[in-house]
């Protein structure tokens, strides 16, 4: 009797520990029910409930994993605390992509988290790419206004037909409204949502000036209260396939998560001014003339102009996609592998 309500309380527990964060109202699964390991799943140490995952980077392997499905539009989150102490060089992404099917003209939306060395915060990058857009990244970087290896931060991205929004705890942080002048360049593809940790010691920190050190090894990634609300489709599936989500975009739409009030659009605004310390929109060496997406806020660019160019070390595009290439040669043999086996 005892030990069946001790079982019954410690299942309660572990059901409750996966639904816990329940963040715009939304649900979170298991690991299981939304993803499967990607790369290095050695280094990839799931909770004894399922519900969250440590992915970790050692000098033998980074590690990530997959969503099992592609979807097409819908609000893709984690709650993440990463890696702390020395983590120069250190990459972790949370993302979503279709770059393993569309080789040529992939769609790609972007957490990524850039580790730092001693004393220095770690930095958010986010990034738009459409139709393969590669040569225009659209990155912005952001500080933290907390420490995220103190504990977990939820990130969500949220892509709908129209709009795009990406969230720190529920604020959000950046909105890329779809227009007819952005065309292709607006992610309109299934993609798979991915978390990987991995060394990106030439481009990471201060533009490569500072590299790993595995002494410091291993770093370790906690990804939890996984939420992935969209319409779902088989990989295997003939694309497009996108007919069957109607019904799907009709609840994302509408959700709250979808709208940008103008009390969010304030909320945006205020991080902005204060956390963001680069963004493409600026930048005027890289784009002469702003994209069509950019939404101009004089007081930013003023700040910009001051600080010039060299506070936010963009990444010099070329080395950027040597790195991405290798990621991607990486994820791909992943990605047959899972279409031989099922
Ligand atoms: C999405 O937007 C495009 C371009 O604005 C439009 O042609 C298409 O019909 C829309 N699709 C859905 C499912 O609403
Ligand atoms: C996507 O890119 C290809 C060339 O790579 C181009 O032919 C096509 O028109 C583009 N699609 C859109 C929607 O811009």
């Amino acid at each position: 009797m005892a030990m069946a309500s001790i079982l019954t309380a410690a299942i309660l527990a572990a059901a409750a520990s996966i639904t816990v964060g329940v963040a715009f109202n939304v649900p979170a699964i298991s690991f299981d029910d939304g993803y499967t390991p990607l790369f290095g799943e050695r280094n990839i140490v799931r909770s004894p409930d399922g519900g969250s995952v440590k992915i970790i980077l050692d000098k033998a392997s980074g590690s990530g994993f997959i969503s099992t499905d592609l979807y097409y539009h819908g609000l893709f989150s984690a709650s993440i605390k990463l890696p702390s102490d020395y983590t120069a060089g250190v990459v972790v992404a949370f993302y979503m992509s279709n770059g393993d099917i569309f080789e040529k003209n992939h769609d790609e939306l972007d957490f990524e988290f850039l580790g730092n060395i001693w004393g220095k915060e770690w930095r958010v990058q986010t990034n738009v790419y459409g139709n393969g857009s590669t040569n225009r990244g659209r990155e912005e970087r952001y500080r933290l206004p907390f420490d995220p290896t103190a504990e977990s931060h939820r990130y969500s991205i949220l892509w709908t037909n129209t709009t795009i929004i990406f969230y720190i705890d529920e604020i959000p942080i950046r909105e890329v409204e779809r227009s007819d002048a952005m065309g292709g360049d607006y992610p309109s593809k299934p993609m798979s949502i991915y978390a990987t940790i991995w060394d990106g010691s030439n481009w990471a920190t201060s533009g490569g000036k500072h590299k790993i050190d595995y002494k410091y090894a291993p770093f370790v990634s906690d990804f939890s209260d996984l939420i992935l609300k969209g319409c779902r489709l088989d990989p295997i599936q003939q694309l497009p396939a996108m007919e069957q989500c109607r019904e799907e975009e009709g609840r994302t739409a509408a959700a709250d998560y979808s709208v940008m009030t103008p009390e969010k659009r304030k909320e945006m605004q205020r991080f902005r001014r204060e956390y963001m310390i680069y963004s493409i929109c600026y930048d005027e060496l890289r784009y002469p003339v702003a994209f069509p997406d950019c939404k101009v806020v004089e007081e930013e660019k003023e700040r910009f102009k001051k600080s010039g160019h060299v506070m936010a070390h963009p990444v010099p595009a070329g080395r950027r996609q040597r790195q991405r290439r290798r990621g991607r040669a990486q994820r791909k043999g992943s990605y047959s592998s899972r279409v031989a086996n099922a």
